[in-house]
């Protein structure tokens, strides 16, 4: 299963979520691999690695094969394609190629080796990202509930999506798309984009998109496990009494409800958290 997060607006959560996601399902004991297509390389550097491949998204663009491409996360069973493209020439080699943007489409399929593969791109439309969507069964597009966020949702990953529709002829359908509510506040302002947004047709769109149940809260925790590079569920497992979930309860939501033949309710109790918490004697 690949999944592709993306969104045409930046920064609204989608390498927290991507990494995140991606180590629960790891620390699950699901073979994971994430694959860094942002030529800011904020999730390459998410997680410590523990060896290094000589190349990385430019060879895996380029050569439409994994070979040579995978380094290795400190977390158990999670694995990562790093982004190796500074200078940002992949765009234009895409641009350039018949094929370029389906190749790591034809990369990703053959390889059998993962249950799970995930995707992070850019948040800007371009050749760079149109390379991860394609490549994806399913994409995920987290939606910060502020107006801004919620109209660049309808307006630009619509048009995206419209835009890319005539690839399934090239044997690369577009995947349904998954919007998910995401550093969600308490306010009332909040509350109403969620709700609008959950009732829009979405025009032509029907059908191929749904807006999850789950709601990803704003919360520091999501800023601290990234500063301690470790998966948010380990991170903060329990939380303070208060009425907002846990991240770890977040996680878990979500991946029961994206992801519904993932077994990931029974993460060991060995992953308890990597910090001392409240509570704890
Ligand atoms: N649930 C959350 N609650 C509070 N802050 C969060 C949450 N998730 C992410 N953040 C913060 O939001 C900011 C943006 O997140 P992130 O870098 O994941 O977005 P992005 O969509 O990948 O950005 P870009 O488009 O630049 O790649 C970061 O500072 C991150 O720590
Ligand atoms: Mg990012």
């Amino acid at each position: 299963m690949i999944i592709t997060t993306c969104s045409t607006k930046g920064g609204v959560g989608k390498t927290t979520l991507t990494a995140n996601l991606a180590g629960l399902l790891a620390d699950s004991g699901y073979p994971t691999l994430v694959i860094d297509a942002d030529i800011q390389p904020t999730l390459s550097s998410y997680y410590p690695l523990e060896s290094r491949a000589p190349h990385g998204l430019y060879q895996l663009a380029t050569a439409g094969s994994t070979e040579d491409t995978i380094s290795r996360t400190s977390i158990e069973n999670l694995d990562i394609v790093i982004s190796d493209d500074p200078d940002g020439k992949l765009d234009n080699w895409i641009l350039h190629t018949p094929d370029g943007r389906i190749r790591m489409r034809r990369a990703l399929t053959d390889c059998h080796s993962y249950d799970f593969v995930l995707i992070d791109t850019q948040g800007a439309s371009g050749p760079l990202q149109d390379l991860g969507v394609l490549a994806a069964d399913i994409l995920l597009s987290p939606i910060p509930p502020e107006i801004l966020s919620a109209r660049e949702f309808t307006r630009g990953t619509l048009n995206m999506l419209q835009r890319l529709e005539p690839m399934q002829y090239m044997g690369a359908p577009v995947g349904h798309l998954y919007g998910l509510c995401y550093r969600m506040d308490r306010t009332v302002d909040a509350r109403n984009v969620s709700d609008t947004l959950r009732r829009a047709s979405f025009g032509d769109s029907r059908g191929v998109i749904t807006i999850l149940n789950t709601v990803v809260p704003a919360t520091v925790a999501y800023r601290e496990a990234a500063t301690a590079r470790v998966p948010v569920h380990k991170w903060e497992k329990r939380g303070t009494g208060k009425t907002t979930p846990t991240a770890r309860e977040t996680m878990l939501e979500l991946v029961d409800e994206l992801l519904p033949h993932a077994d990931v309710r029974n993460v060991a109790e060995r992953s308890a958290t990597a910090r001392p918490e409240a509570g704890d004697g």
